[in-house]
């Protein structure tokens, strides 16, 4: 989807690395009407090619005193003054302007961190519509500078408990800036400023729909395939290769041909319980490929979790190149296009903000279940996904069909059960315990109408065999780990709590039922300093 294709007004941010910067985009993108995120140094043109009604700069980590302050590009202000456009500066985006313009930014007296109450303070410029002069609200804020003196033509519509500067107006010259961040839950009265900024004062539509997304991304993939092309996918059986490619068959139908392979790392009934989702509901041509017996053969023995890794991608990248080339015998022609399921954090990922201190590549993610791909394939990339974050692709899903029981799978990682068997994974019966088991929990976490409340639920098996009593016999078995987290992306993540009552029933279910278990464990530990998965 390119930016310019979507007709809604486009509300652009420019990023000075705040830790929010990403949430205007999501929180703006709630009210329907859509936005998207840049760097903040970007060049004049990027942004006037974007066509931007409204643009917001993001707060940040620096001063604008410092020598290397990230800076919106020469020629801005003219610009935006020319054609109308609304700025809404926050924190650092405030201070930017405030400097920009002729004002005084100073290293502040008191630094003014975290739940702050402000006071509106004058009825200028309608940013506090609604509101009265004296009236409060409590801000999250988070800075150490702050402006001192205004340029001309702005004035000060809301002061901190401590007398700083929390909000500034220009309406004349459509210039607007907070102190604080609108965006987080810390500031309750955030969204309705927000909302109110951008439908009162900016004049702005709520046009932005997903149905209208979709639209507009089959129109785009239909303009980029030619007639005579032809596309492959690898599906993994999570969300957004499923999404990507129920979406690019929307648009050129059998022309798409899809893979999923079989890496013997699969879960219980994995194979079958994808299948049936992907011929049956989405009617997606797939070939499947059984390789489990070709993976695992070359995992054994393997314990180094790095080695097995290199040897699952190395593994897939085979099966993928065979794919590849047996279907251009059978089409008479190379296949041209490459799905891939990237979703807008990963872009952004690839676009650091000036002063994050990470490199600017914008490198293509290599799919995390092949593992990279074949170099000779030269294969052109279809990202249908890359403007849009998870919860997004999410409902997408649910207008193209996609079951919902399917959407809200948890995350599964592309090597497999590998990484959830420290060790050789090809020892003993580990696989088929580990499956029964984990069956066993997702099953009870079902029933028990907490699945969605829970990130990501799994088993792991462990490699070591402990004593224990079944019947009149003492047993020498294993023991297996249960692992449940909540989190918001996977980067952080905390320990889930069951009940005592829901534990003990599947402990319980867990030793009686998988023959060579006679201890189950639980992970009580967060991310950090844990990771989620084992490996
Ligand atoms: P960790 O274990 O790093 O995992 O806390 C964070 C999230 O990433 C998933 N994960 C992977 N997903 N390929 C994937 O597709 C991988 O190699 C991989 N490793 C970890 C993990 O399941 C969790 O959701």
């Amino acid at each position: 989807m390119e930016p310019q294709a979507v007709k809604s007004n486009l509300v652009l941010i420019l990023d000075y690395g705040s830790q929010y910067t990403h949430l205007i985009t999501r929180r703006i993108r709630s009210l329907s009407v859509f936005s998207l995120c840049i760097s903040g140094t970007s060049s004049l043109k990027s942004i006037t090619d974007l066509n931007p009604s409204v643009i917001i700069l993001s707060g940040g980590p620096h001063s604008v005193h410092a020598q290397d302050a990230p800076c919106f590009p020469d020629g801005f202000v003219e610009y935006v003054e020319k054609t109308g456009i609304f700025v809404l500066g926050i924190c650092y985006g405030l201070q930017l302007i405030v400097q920009k313009l002729g004002g005084q930014v100073a290293i502040g007296e008191k630094q003014e961190y975290g739940r702050m109450m402000i006071e509106v303070v004058k009825d200028y410029g309608g940013l506090f519509k609604g509101k009265n002069i004296g009236d409060k609200q409590v801000v999250w804020m988070s800075h150490g500078d702050e402006a001192v003196k205004l340029p001309a033509g702005f004035e000060v519509v809301a002061r901190s408990e401590q007398g700083g500067v929390a909000a500034v107006a220009n309406p004349g010259r459509r210039f607007y800036g907070l102190q604080y961040h609108p965006e987080v839950t810390h500031s309750p009265e955030g969204m309705e400023l927000l909302r109110h900024f951008l439908f009162d004062i900016c004049d702005v539509s709520a046009g932005w729909k997903m149905e209208d997304v979709m639209e507009e991304e089959i129109k785009v993939i239909k303009g980029m395939v030619g007639p005579d092309d032809h596309v492959i996918c690898a599906l993994s059986g999570g969300v957004d290769s499923t999404v990507a490619a129920t979406l690019v068959h929307k648009a050129i139908g059998d022309r798409l041909h899809c893979i999923f392979v079989d890496n013997g790392l699969l879960r219980y009934k994995e194979q079958e319980r994808v299948m049936g989702t992907f011929e049956r509901d989405l009617h997606l041509p797939v070939t499947c490929v059984d390789a489990s017996v070709q993976f695992l053969s070359e995992l054994k023995g393997v314990t180094d979790p790095e080695k097995k890794r290199k040897i699952i991608g190395k593994e897939f990248i085979s099966i993928f190149d065979a794919f590849a080339h047996d279907l251009e015998k059978k089409l008479g022609t190379k296949p041209s296009y490459l799905v891939q399921g990237t979703l807008y954090p990963d872009v952004i990922e690839s676009c650091p903000p000036p002063g994050s201190g990470r490199t600017h590549s914008h490198t293509i993610k290599s799919h995390h279940n092949v593992g990279g791909l074949p170099k000779d394939m030269k294969l052109k990339l279809i990202e249908p996904l890359k403007l849009l974050f998870k919860d997004e692709v999410r409902e997408l899903g649910r207008i193209l069909d996609v079951p919902v029981a399917f959407l809200k799978r948890h995350p599964f990682p592309g090597p497999g059960l590998a990484v959830r068997i420290p060790g050789d994974v090809t020892q003993g019966n580990a696989l088929e315990i580990l499956r029964q088991v984990d069956e066993i929990f997702i099953q009870a976490i079902k029933d028990a109408g907490i699945y969605d409340e829970i990130w990501q639920a799994f088993a792991v098996f462990l490699p070591i065999k402990t004593t224990g009593v079944q019947g009149d016999q003492r047993t020498h078995s294993n023991a297996v780990a249960l692992r449940a987290v909540t989190s918001q992306d996977g980067m952080t993540a905390d320990w889930y709590y069951f009940e005592h009552k829901f534990l003990d029933d599947v402990a319980r279910k867990i030793c009686n039922s998988v023959r060579g278990v006679n201890r189950v464990c639980l992970d009580i530990t967060s991310k950090p300093p844990s990771t989620i998965e084992w490996e």
